[in-house]
């Protein structure tokens, strides 16, 4: 589809949670700043954070305490100066975001209330309403932005695809802007092109390419399938994360799957396997507070050694009061389920919950492309490694936001002329999602072999050729997902060892010869999501 309508602006900034909001307001008076959103600005996962979000922020705490916890957890892959600068600039940019308006739970005395959650040695985690610390940071990080006027949004707007810049025979690949669909009535809607000087993408992550996950149904990889489509490089994407405990709603059940929060351990909730006993002490010296990777991969092991379905969390110890004022949220989602978390152990079972890798991107968020630039869920900022740490995410999305903002402010990109757009040859048939997320949870889920990522590399080619799809926000889903998921198939297939997120059944160690990065990106451009991938490991 040829665009309809085109639009001149400086940023243009892809996606509306706390990366995407952080990065507009930071870009205010860089020229035009234009946030475009599939769907409404406090859409996205970050609504849905529970446990909240890490920094240094109390004086028993230490920026190389929390950089230390952060190492561990990452599993031998973190960046470490993408760390040290995700910590050390983590205490003002929280402070920042108080003053933005997000009000977190505070003692009598006006000190931040901090807990903790798996893998941190010290209470650095703040929260708000309790376990709605997500929803508290949109609210105020969406107010902000409508106060702005500087700020122009468009919601509705799926980004199709990154454009092109022209490039000389030796200049780098470079992005001149994004093309949208925009949904609704008006002289801007359906496909259009946005030109900038700078493209910020913030479209958090892949959940939905799993039968049962935490993310909300708009965490479709759209922003990671653009960019490999456009030649970027991505990193580290064989590392999804399972969140240890997701309440159990039944064995059919599909889609979005309420969170019950690492923070319920935190606050002295224990995990017992179905005959009732608590597993996870002796394991680990932090017992049910290892890092998430330790606790997710305990939990398969109990549900297969008693061939059940779900562990529990038993939170009975704390208490109505608390479960009242700390938990609502959690709280809620039980007494749907008849449960009241007070008195009766809380079903839970893992769940796809956070895309590790991403983007590739330096500490400034700059990608491997001129002009684009990726924060949050979308990004590799190399601060997760193979696991990220609890609640590191909210803190990442601010960090790396005001560091792009940062760059772009000592001066923006030339403005490039578009270069003719390379589409996908055909867009995928919405039909096969459900069979795609069945697929990637069996074969490609939390445990791996040689043998199941064939099967599922198989089965993404025979599903990807139901292509010819009409032009639609669920056909470009499906492409979209069906996208990255044979990407995180392959990158997954090439790993041979265990480490943090990525558990192989097949090679259950971690490995020296693995101690690096793989690199994921397109063969050779063209058009088609069936063109090759090429891999580079960066030891
Ligand atoms: C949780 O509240 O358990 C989730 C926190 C996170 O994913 O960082």
């Amino acid at each position: 589809e040829e665009p309809g309508w085109i639009r001149e602006v400086d940023v243009v900034v892809v996606g509306s949670g706390i990366a995407g909001l952080t990065a507009a307001l930071e870009c205010r008076g860089l020229g035009k700043v234009l946030v475009v959103t599939k769907d409404v600005l406090a859409a996205g996962s970050t609504p849905w954070a529970q446990g909240g979000i890490a920094s240094v922020q109390d004086e028993g705490d230490t920026v190389e305490q929390h950089v230390s916890d952060t190492l561990i957890a990452g599993a031998g892959l973190c960046i470490e100066d993408a760390v040290r600068v995700l910590v050390e600039e983590g205490t003002e940019a929280v402070e920042t975001l108080i003053s933005r308006g997000a009000e977190f739970d505070r003692h009598p005395d006006g000190e931040l209330q901090l807990t903790r959650e798996g893998g941190h040695r010290r209470n650095r985690i703040a929260h708000a309403g309790g376990d709605a610390t997500g929803a508290e940071i949109a609210r105020a990080l969406v107010h902000a932005v409508r106060a702005e006027p500087a700020i122009e949004v468009i919601e509705h707007a799926l980004v199709l695809d990154l454009i092109p810049a022209e490039a000389g025979p030796d200049e780098p690949p470079a992005v001149a802007g994004v093309t949208l669909h925009v949904l609704g009535e008006g002289s801007r809607t359906g496909v259009g092109a946005v030109h900038a000087r700078a493209v910020v993408l913030a479209t958090g992550g892949i959940g939905q390419i799993y039968a049962v996950t935490t993310n909300p149904g708009v965490s479709t990889g759209d922003g990671i399938a653009a960019a490999l489509r456009a030649g970027a490089r991505l990193r580290d994407i064989e590392f999804i994360q399972f969140h240890p405990t997701v309440l159990f709603l039944g064995a059919g059940a599909r889609g979005q799957l309420p969170l019950v929060s690492e923070a319920v351990r935190g606050e002295g909730g224990h995990l017992l396997n179905p005959a009732g006993e608590r597993f996870m002490v002796g394991q680990h010296e932090l017992a049910e507070l290892a890092p998430r990777d330790v606790v997710a991969k305990a939990i398969m092991r109990e549900m297969a050694a008693a061939g059940a379905d779900h562990v529990f969390v038993d939170g009975t110890m704390l208490g109505e009061e608390t479960w009242r004022v700390r938990f609502p949220t959690i709280l809620h989602s039980c007494r749907q389920m008849g449960i009241n978390p007070a008195r009766d152990l809380i079903p839970v079972a893992p769940a796809c919950h956070y895309f590790c890798g991403g983007v590739e991107t330096d500490l400034d968020g700059a990608t491997s492309l001129g002009g684009l630039y990726a924060c949050g869920e979308a990004a590799s900022s190399g601060v997760h490694g193979a696991n990220r740490l609890a609640s590191n995410s909210l803190l990442e999305g601010l960090v790396f936001a005001r560091r792009i903002a940062a760059r772009l402010r000592e001066g923006l990109p030339e403005r490039r002329p578009p270069a003719p757009d390379a589409r996908p040859a055909g867009l995928i048939d919405p039909a096969v999602v459900t069979e795609l997320q069945l697929i990637m949870s069996r074969d490609a889920g939390g445990l791996r072999s040689a043998t199941s990522l064939d099967r599922a590399a198989e089965e993404m080619r025979r599903l990807a050729e139901k292509n010819g799809a009409e032009p639609g926000l669920e056909a470009w889903e499906a492409t979209n997902l069906i996208t990255v998921a044979a990407a995180v198939v392959a990158a997954a297939r090439l790993r041979e060892e265990s480490r943090g997120a990525h558990w192989r059944d097949d090679f259950d160690r971690r490995s020296d010869a693995w101690q690096g990065h793989l690199i994921t990106r397109l063969a050779e451009s063209g058009p088609g999501i069936t063109a090759g991938l090429a891999h580079e490991f960066v030891p």
